[in-house]
């Protein structure tokens, strides 16, 4: 090398993901097909079917009348412009696209339709624990249907997915609020859109700002904060948390302050809260919305529903210990003795391979006891030594990666072993 091509001097790149996202590490990809997989075994058992949509949209569709006070659509979209100048955003949530996908074919779509998806989406948000720039969500949504049993069902669900990943009643409260009381209060001080979209973001806020905050955009809108409870609990929620407790559920309850913020909402919203002190937050939530789809057409088609994010679910489950512990889809290394063995190595691990044996193999090139700490690495739980005296015996050796128990086995007898663990 002659002096002058020194080594690249430029400035190395980072190796951290883009800011509030995540890499997926083999655990990490794990835990999120365990996500994925709870929900929909738990989904599909009540109904649900699952749909997908691209994570391209045109950006109008977050801009209809009045969504740009929200604080997700001013501030928190990655929008740009394509090459043909039309606006694009990465969509910030699922539910304008999937109200979009059933108003495009409400005539051939049988209702109550019952749709999920399990989309990554992206927003903009200052990234701290529970909230990243981009997660995964499950979407549950009842379409078509006005009844409070669609409600109920939604709310259901919810209740039902916590348990599905191990939540016990004590773990969560479900608390449900009404938009229509503040529908109400809308029409009673004749706001604008502009106004009670305003009214919907400083009380969705009000947890995560300042009080003053709050106090001081209520007086704004010449409101009262006493005006803000309900004399009495709604009926529709009444009705719902009184026939959860009939059925022995007595974690759903009636909360006026939840109100959530997005502007679609016209009647029963709810949040799903973590009851351990050190994770005190809301994990997921939702609520009903009628009007969606008067964005495509004039025909109103009802929708209730949730989305429920990968990283609260994981948060809720990591204060408790609750993890599933990880385990790869391979059950078998095979360590060699010899690169030159690595050829017939190859062989018995495609024997296995076929009997459906997930089998990995080692290319030989460093000590037996470094390629064995790399499948400890691996977390794989099984580990059988290559080499001159196995293929003279003919009898291999497994050992359990855990235990150290090692077992003796005829290569015939080896793929019966591992598939009858
Ligand atoms: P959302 O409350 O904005 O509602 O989001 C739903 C859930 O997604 C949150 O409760 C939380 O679990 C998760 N989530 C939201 N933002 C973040 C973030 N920045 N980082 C991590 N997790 C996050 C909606 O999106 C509605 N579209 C839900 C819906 C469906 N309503 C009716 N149908």
């Amino acid at each position: 090398m002659s002096k002058n091509a020194a080594p690249n001097k430029e400035k190395r790149l980072s190796t951290e993901p883009y800011k509030g996202v995540r890499d997926f590490y083999p655990e990490d990809q794990s835990f999120l097909n365990y996500f994925f997989e709870t929900c929909r075994r738990f989904v599909e058992r009540v109904g649900y079917v699952e749909y997908h949509a691209s994570v391209l949209e045109p950006s109008e569709l977050y801009k209809a009348k009045g969504a740009e006070n929200e604080e997700i659509i001013k501030d928190q979209t990655y929008t740009f412009i394509d090459r043909g100048g039309r606006e694009v955003t990465l969509r910030p949530e699922m539910t304008p696209s999937v109200a979009r996908m059933v108003a495009a074919r409400r005539r051939d779509l049988g209702f109550p339709l019952r749709l999920y998806s399990m989309p990554n989406v992206f927003r903009y948000e200052r990234p701290q624990r529970g909230r990243l720039r981009e997660h995964w969500q499950l979407n549950v949504d009842c379409f078509g249907s006005r009844a409070l049993a669609a409600d109920a069902e939604i709310i259901g669900v919810a209740y039902g997915l916590m348990g599905a990943f191990g939540a016990t009643e004590r773990d969560f409260v479900i608390k449900i609020g009404d938009r229509a009381h503040f529908n109400d209060l809308v029409q009673k001080h004749s706001l604008s859109p502009e106004q009670s979209k305003k009214l919907f973001y400083i009380l969705d806020r009000r947890a995560k700002a300042p009080e003053a905050e709050f106090k001081e955009g209520l007086m704004g809108l010449g409101i009262a904060q006493a005006e803000l409870s309900p004399k009495e609990e709604p009926r529709d929620v009444a009705k719902i948390v009184e026939d959860f407790r009939n059925a022995g559920i007595n974690n759903i309850i009636y909360a006026p302050e939840v109100v959530r913020g997005f502007n679609y909402y016209t009647g029963i919203v709810f949040e799903v809260f973590d009851a351990h002190p050190d994770n005190n937050r809301s994990l997921f939530g939702g609520g009903r919305y009628d009007n969606l789809t008067e964005l495509f057409d004039d025909e109103p088609l009802p929708g209730v529903g949730f989305g429920m994010g990968d990283v609260t679910v994981r948060d809720f489950l990591a204060v408790r210990n609750m993890l599933p512990e990880y385990r790869p889809p391979t059950h078998l290394y095979i360590a060699v003795t010899s690169a030159e063995l690595a050829p017939d190595a190859q062989s018995l691990a495609g024997e296995l391979r076929r009997q459906g044996v997930n089998a990995a193999i080692d290319f030989g090139e460093k000590k037996l006891g470094d390629q064995i700490k790399a499948a400890g690495k691996h977390k794989i739980p099984w580990l059988l030594v290559f080499g001159q005296d196995e293929i003279a015996t003919g009898r291999f050796s497994v050992r359990d990666m855990e235990t150290g128990a090692e077992e003796s086995l005829s290569r015939d007898e080896l793929g019966a072993f591992f598939l009858n663990l």
